[in-house]
């Protein structure tokens, strides 16, 4: 990447609200108002439909356009946002980004002033970068929106999202709930967003359990206790959420148990699942690697919600580029 985001200095949470608090862009979940996460959840309910029925459709983005620049892998993300902006009228552009000129030296910002002199008024991104997001947003002109579709291991908010969605539409309040996330908590943006949101729903416990190399610092998950063994941490939760190893973020694999080491040891498997709540739900962003994380019958089992985590994906998408569009369509 050329010259790129050094300067991300402007606070994430106050770029992304306009002055009179109405969502502009989407960069993180950390510090967003409670009552605006709890619109956005009310927002993406409307968005669904009973299993068999045809998708909610509506022309509510008619006119506008959206690009998806995934300079990561993505299949869930990706293809949700690309529906979202259909089902509401948008046009859509997926970029390829094998093929765009980023991979010939073009900058970041020359790819995104590119698009905006085409009228592409939505940009969803994804990337390896912490700060890219933010830093578009601080470029771009005003009637621009950029969603953060995952960056690097700092933030996943709309994943973060559709994860509350699922939880709230199985235990309603979150008050008297424990949330177990398990995995690779140290370089996951999805906890990251998960604990930022839970934190401001006023989750009861939130539980982060991993081995000691994949444990987070403690001063980037404020109020969620970090432990290091699956039967603590899995103990009465009334959800558990398992995290993959993201191998592409870590350089050195010293200290991470090796497969069976680590199934053992911190796999949600048809035993371990055991140690948590009767009632407890089951759920997994993806990709998922089975046999690892998580067991295959437990993925697949009654407590599984992870494809009504996916459904809930477009959803929610489809509430936040409403929401959005409706900001920049009456601040111009
Ligand atoms: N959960 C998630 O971000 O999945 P994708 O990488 O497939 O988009």
């Amino acid at each position: 990447m050329n010259a790129e985001p050094t300067d991300v200095l402007k606070d994430e949470a106050s770029l992304q609200v306009d002055q009179d608090g109405n969502l502009k862009h989407l960069l993180t979940l950390k510090g967003i108002d409670k009552s605006l996460l709890i619109d956005i959840l009310d927002d993406a309910e409307t968005y669904l439909t009973e299993p068999g029925a045809l998708p909610a459709r509506s022309r509510a983005l008619a006119g506008h356009t959206v690009a998806n620049l995934f300079y990561e892998p993505s299949t869930r993300t990706r293809a949700s946002f690309d529906l979202a902006g259909k089902r509401l009228g948008a046009d859509v552009l997926n970029l390829d980004v094998n093929t765009s000129s980023r991979k010939k030296g073009e900058s970041i910002l020359d790819t995104i002033y590119t698009l905006e002199a085409m009228q592409v008024d939505v940009m969803v991104v994804r990337d390896a970068s912490a700060g890219v997001p933010a830093y578009i947003a601080r470029h771009v002109q005003p009637h621009v929106s950029i969603l953060n579709a995952g960056e690097s291991d700092v933030s996943h908010p709309t994943q973060g999202l559709l994860d509350v969605l699922t939880i709230r539409q199985h235990k309603g309040a979150f008050e008297d709930l424990t949330v177990a996330i398990v995995g690779d908590i140290r370089h996951s943006r999805v906890a990251m967003s998960a604990t930022h949101a839970l934190s401001t729903l006023g989750v009861g416990e939130l539980r982060l359990i991993s081995p000691p190399a994949l444990a987070p610092d403690a001063d980037n998950v404020p109020g969620a206790t970090i432990v290091d063994n699956l039967a603590d941490g899995l103990a009465g939760a009334d959800v558990v959420m398992a995290l993959r190893i993201q191998r592409e973020r870590i350089g050195n694999l010293d200290g991470i148990p090796g497969i069976d080491e680590y199934f053992a040891n911190f796999g949600v498997s048809t035993e371990s699942i055991k140690l948590a709540s009767p009632d407890a739900i089951v759920m997994h962003p993806g990709p998922m690697n089975r046999g690892i994380e998580i067991e295959g019958t437990v993925a697949d089992g009654p407590r599984s919600v992870i494809t009504q985590q996916v459904t809930n994906g477009v959803a929610v998408r489809m509430a936040v580029l409403d929401r959005v569009t409706r900001t920049t369509d009456t601040g111009q």
